[in-house]
C-alpha cells in the first residue's frame, strides 16, 4: 500500500504474508507504485551548529540520509555558530563515528560559518560559502535554513538572512526556512514572531517543526483512519465513549531546566505533540493528503475545540510539579530541586485537560488528554474508548475484568495497535474477560522505522510542507491553551504536587473520574 503524503512522497510498507507452513515472508506490495523520495540538490545550513539538537538529532538525520542514499552528491551542510571552529574542526564533529561511505560522500561539502548572529558579517560570509558551494559541489542555489538555536535567535536570523537577500527565490532555486519549537511562548507571541518571519518569507517558504508528525506512528493514525472503511463508521459520537490521548516520560528535566522554568508542560509538549495528534485522530477525511488539504482539516479541528472559559478551567484542566520520589535504590529528585529550576518554582511539569469539540462528529464526546514528566511509564497513545453495550444478556459476575472496548494507537514505545474487546473464558460457564488484538510494527514490517527528523528533513529538502505546521495551526493551538496558562499564572494557591514515578497529581484522576471514567495507565 502506497500513503501520498503529497507530491513526490510516498511511504513505504510491506505486506506480512503467512505461508502454510506459518513461515512469515514480506512482500513488495505494487511496487510500480512505490517512488524512492531523494532530495534534490541543495544546501542545509544549521544555525546553532554547535547546540544539543544538532548534535542529537539533526547531524544524525544526515548521516542517515546519506546511508540510505536519499541525499545527491550535489549536497553540502554549513554550520553556523558563535563558537569558533574551523572547516575541519565541524566536519570532523559532524562525522565522527560515522561510516568511511558516508564520510567520503559528505566529506568536502561540510562548511563552517563562526559568527553573531546580529553581525550582518556573519550573513556576508555565509552568502559567499553558498556561492562557493553552488560553483564546487553543483548545489545550485537551493538553501535549506534550519534555525535550531534558541528561540531568542529566530529574529536577528531571519533578519540577518533577508539583509543578505538569502531569503529570495531566484528562478528555478529554493530558499526555505525550518523553525524549531517553540514558536512563540503565547499567541500574542506567535504572531510577533510570524510578522518577522513574513516581512522576508512567504508562508509557502516556511517549515514550522513538530517532530511528533515526523514519527511514523503518527501518520499510522492516517493510514488506519483514511487507507480502511472499517474504522470510519464507528468513529463518531455513537460509538466513542471519550478518548484519551497521553504523553508520559519518566525522565525529568534533566540538563534543561532553565530552558523548562519559562515552558512548562502545557507550552513543551501540549501546544504542539498533544493537538496535533489530536487534530489528526480527530479531525474529517481529506480529499488527499497533499497540498494544503491534510494542513486545512486540522485547523478545522482545532478552530471547533470549545475554549474554557475561565469558570471552566478550574473543572477542565489540572497542573502537577513532581517531588522528590522513586525507590531507595533509583532516588529521583523534585523538581524543584534540579540544575537551574527556581527552587520555589511553580512551573508545571504535568498537565491534564477535558476538552470538547464542537462540530457534528464529535458533540458531547469529552476527550482526555495528559502530559507529564517523571511519571512511571514511558508511553504515548491514543485510546478511543467505545459504548458498553445497550444491554448485556450476561450475569454480572460472570463478567470478570470486562472492561469497555477500546482501540489503543501506540505512538511509543512498543509501536502498534491494539483493539481490547470481550471474549469468551474457556470452560463450562459463560464468563466474559476482556482480550486483546495487537498490530506490532516490530513483528509485522522489516524495516526500521526512519527517525523523525530525517524524514522531516527529507520532507523539507522536497519541499513537502504536509507534515509541517501552518501559521493558522499555530495561532489555534496558542488559542487553546493561552485561557488555561493565563489562569494557572493568576492562581496563587500552592501548585498540586505528585511524587516522581507516579501518574500525576490526584486532581487528574478526579478530573476524569466525575463521570466515572479512569485513566489508562500502563502497568
Ligand atoms: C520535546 C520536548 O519537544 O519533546 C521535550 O521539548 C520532550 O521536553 C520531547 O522530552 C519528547 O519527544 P519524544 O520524541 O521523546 O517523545
Amino acid at each position: 500500500m502506497d500513503v501520498n503524503l503529497g507530491p513526490g512522497s510516498a511511504v513505504r510498507f510491506k505486506r506480512t504474508v503467512t505461508t502454510r507452513s506459518e513461515d512469515t515472508q514480506t512482500m513488495d506490495h505494487a511496487p510500480q507504485l512505490i517512488q524512492e523520495r531523494s532530495a534534490p540538490p541543495a544546501t542545509l545550513v544549521i544555525f546553532g551548529a554547535s547546540g544539543d539538537l544538532t548534535r542529537r538529532k539533526l547531524l544524525p538525520a544526515v548521516e542517515s540520509l546519506a546511508r540510505h542514499n536519499r541525499l545527491p552528491d550535489q549536497f553540502a551542510l554549513v554550520g553556523v555558530a558563535r563558537t569558533p571552529m574551523s572547516d575541519d574542526q565541524f566536519a570532523e564533529s559532524a562525522l565522527a563515528g560515522r561510516s568511511l561511505a558516508e564520510k567520503r560522500q559528505l566529506q568536502g561539502g561540510i562548511r563552517y560559518v563562526a559568527g553573531g548572529y546580529d553581525d550582518p558579517e556573519t550573513f556576508k560570509r555565509l552568502s559567499e560559502t553558498l556561492d562557493e558551494l553552488d560553483a564546487q559541489r553543483g548545489t545550485s542555489g537551493n538553501r535549506l535554513f534550519y534555525l535550531s538555536t534558541p528561540a531568542g535567535a529566530f529574529e536577528p536570523v531571519i533578519n540577518g538572512l533577508a539583509g543578505a537577500g538569502l531569503n529570495l527565490e531566484r528562478e528555478n532555486t529554493f530558499s526555505r526556512l525550518v523553525i524549531e519549537k517553540p514558536y512563540g511562548r503565547d499567541l500574542a507571541t506567535a504572531r510577533e514572531l510570524d510578522g518577522v518571519v513574513h516581512s522576508a518569507f512567504d508562508e509557502s517558504q516556511v517549515f514550522r517543526i513538530d517532530h511528533y508528525l515526523g514519527k511514523d506512528t503518527v501518520q499510522n493514525v492516517l493510514a488506519l483512519r483514511f487507507a480502511n472503511s472499517i474504522f470510519q463508521p464507528i468513529w463518531d459520537r455513537s460509538w466513542v465513549d471519550h478518548v484519551q490521548i497521553t504523553v508520559a516520560e519518566t525522565l525529568g528535566v534533566g540538563t534543561r531546566g532553565g530552558f523548562y522554568e519559562g515552558a512548562g508542560a502545557m507550552r513543551d509538549i501540549v501546544q504542539n505533540h498533544v493537538l496535533q495528534v489530536l487534530a489528526l485522530a480527530l479531525m474529517e477525511p481529506p480529499v488527499s493528503f497533499g497540498g494544503e488539504n491534510l494542513r486545512n482539516e486540522k485547523v478545522k479541528l482545532l478552530q471547533a475545540i470549545r475554549l474554557p472559559t475561565d469558570r471552566d478551567i478550574a473543572d477542565a484542566a489540572v497542573r502537577g510539579q513532581y517531588t522528590r520520589g522513586g525507590t531507595r535504590q533509583e532516588l529521583m529528585a523534585g523538581y524543584r530541586e534540579e540544575v537551574g529550576v527556581d527552587p520555589l518554582s511553580r512551573t508545571e511539569t504535568f498537565a491534564a485537560m477535558r476538552l470538547n469539540v464542537d462540530n457534528w462528529r464529535w458533540a458531547g464526546v469529552p476527550f482526555y488528554v495528559r502530559t507529564g514528566k517523571r511519571l512511571p511509564a514511558r508511553v504515548t497513545e491514543v485510546a478511543l474508548q467505545f459504548q458498553r453495550p445497550p444491554h448485556l444478556p450476561i450475569p454480572a459476575d460472570q463478567l470478570t475484568e470486562l472492561d469497555a472496548d477500546a482501540l489503543i494507537l501506540r505512538i511509543q514505545p512498543n509501536e502498534g495497535i491494539s483493539l481490547r474487546f470481550g471474549a469468551k473464558v474457556p470452560g463450562h460457564s459463560f464468563r466474559v474477560r476482556t482480550a486483546s488484538m495487537d498490530f506490532s510494527y516490530e513483528q509485522t514490517f522489516q524495516e526500521e522505522s526512519p527517525e523523525a527528523y530525517e524524514r522531516l528533513l527529507l520532507d523539507a529538502l522536497i519541499g513537502d510542507a504536509s507534515l509541517f505546521i501552518r501559521s493558522d495551526e499555530v495561532q489555534h493551538s496558542w488559542g487553546i491553551v493561552d485561557p488555561i496558562i493565563e489562569h494557572w499564572a493568576k492562581d496563587n494557591s500552592p501548585i498540586p504536587t505528585y511524587e516522581a514515578a507516579s501518574w500525576g497529581p490526584t486532581d487528574a484522576d478526579r478530573l476524569i473520574g466525575r463521570n466515572g471514567r479512569k485513566w489508562r495507565n500502563a502497568a
